[in-house]
């Protein structure tokens, strides 16, 4: 299979390796880098980093951290319940329980790798397999549980290195007609928005519905519609059934989305040689804002320790030097460092009053955050984004 590597972001670390110090010894780097595939239309990363470094017992981000995605988790499964009434659930990738808990009432499975998630839902009575999602693992899960009437995962197949294996597992642990629901960020809104930093160590791939069209083919299941989430900067909400259920009609979704993708591009590897030339360009111009700001020497800190922000951090080597702390609502993640740029992270609790910039780590919850901090703002307190370009806000 022809790969085609467009864009070298550099070395980076996990980043799910909040550190203890601000000094450590042997911090794990690899080479991020990111290849097209020219017969899938699949975006990936070059070197894959082994899933036990990122996925274990100490995983930071609980996915109901944030009020919105409590929220959306909330409507989406009132949404299954209401629409396919399923008698039987799977999660793949169930974090801390934030979707797969209701549905206490059915037959409902989780699958979460982190040790230290998978005993939060067991805790709250939902069997739970603290194992990666495998052929293995479905023939296990299957001979217990049976098949399953709905299989949902959000934000984890783009994480998973072997997709055929994925999906072929996928396929036999749904009933015949059975529905797949994948929710992952979209290529397309990534490419859009000049978000780079969907491209870090546990994004795998970062999905097209041209690619995910492409590869799901050979494991027996087809797309059938496809909804636009805001979630994550810009995700798709990717509904499969098998191939041999000829009940279900495919929505003109389908193919809205993959004539919006072609006209966009995806299937062009000029589209990727243009994005890499604006992400460097990008980087020179987030580096001169923190440059300016530091001149006057005003304070900036970083609002939300994400996932993403280390990919912009460490690629635009902006440290300590420019960012004296973030501030994260997640209480794992407090007292920690930053991976790679070993910056201080402090337990939210408003922002302070000697603040003048927070640099947005958490610009997907911009609105939220908008509202939470508007006494900041008023008093004159600004953030700074680098999408879809580097600004002032
Ligand atoms: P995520 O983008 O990977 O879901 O992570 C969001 C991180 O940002 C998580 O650690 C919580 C943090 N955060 C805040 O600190 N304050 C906020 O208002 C929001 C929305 C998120």
């Amino acid at each position: 299979m022809k790969k085609i590597s467009f864009l070298n972001l550099g070395k980076h670390p996990i980043t799910n390796n909040f550190l203890k110090t601000n000094k450590p010894k042997n911090e794990f780097f690899y080479n991020l880098k990111l290849i097209y595939h020219k017969e899938t239309k699949l975006v990936s990363l070059d070197n894959f980093v082994p899933p036990k470094k990122m996925f274990n017992d100490k995983y930071a981000h609980r996915a109901s951290a944030s009020i919105t995605m409590q929220k959306a988790y909330r409507n989406l499964a009132n949404k299954i319940k209401k629409k396919f009434k399923p008698k039987s659930i799977l999660e793949i990738g169930s974090n801390d329980g934030v979707f797969i808990k209701y549905f206490s009432n059915i037959n409902n499975v989780g699958v979460e790798p982190c040790k230290n998630l998978a005993d939060l839902t067991s805790k709250m009575k939902i069997e739970t397999y603290d194992k990666f999602w495998t052929f293995r693992l479905s023939n296990k899960i299957l001979s217990k549980h049976g098949k399953f009437d709905i299989i949902y995962s959000a934000n984890t197949i783009s994480h998973i290195h072997n997709l055929n294996e994925t999906f072929k597992a996928i396929e036999n642990s749904l009933n015949s007609n059975g529905i797949f629901i994948l929710e992952d960020p979209s290529l397309l809104k990534s490419l859009q928005k000049l978000s780079y930093d969907q491209f870090y160590d546990e994004h795998a791939y970062v999905f097209s519905i041209t690619a995910l069209k492409n590869i799901t083919k050979q494991s027996g299941l087809e797309v059938f519609n496809i909804e636009e989430l805001k979630t994550h900067g810009g995700s798709n909400r990717v509904y499969f059934k098998k191939i041999s259920n000829k009940t279900i009609k495919i929505s003109n979704t389908v193919n809205k989305h993959l004539l919006k993708e072609k006209n966009f591009g995806i299937n062009n590897l000029q589209t990727y040689r243009i994005f890499a030339k604006k992400v460097l360009r990008s980087r020179k111009n987030l580096i001169k804002i923190f440059q300016k700001i530091k001149k006057e020497k005003k304070n900036i800190i970083g609002y939300g320790a994400t996932y993403k922000s280390s990919t912009v951090l460490n690629f635009c080597k902006i440290d300590k030097k420019f960012i004296k702390y973030f501030l994260d609502t997640t209480p794992t993640k407090a007292g920690k460092f930053t991976p790679g740029t070993h910056i201080p992270i402090k337990r939210y609790n408003g922002i302070p009053s000697n603040v003048d910039y927070a640099f947005l780590g958490a610009w997907n919850f911009k609105d939220e955050i908008f509202k939470k901090e508007k006494k900041f703002i008023d008093r004159g307190g600004r953030f700074i984004t680098h999408v879809p370009s580097p600004k002032i806000l």
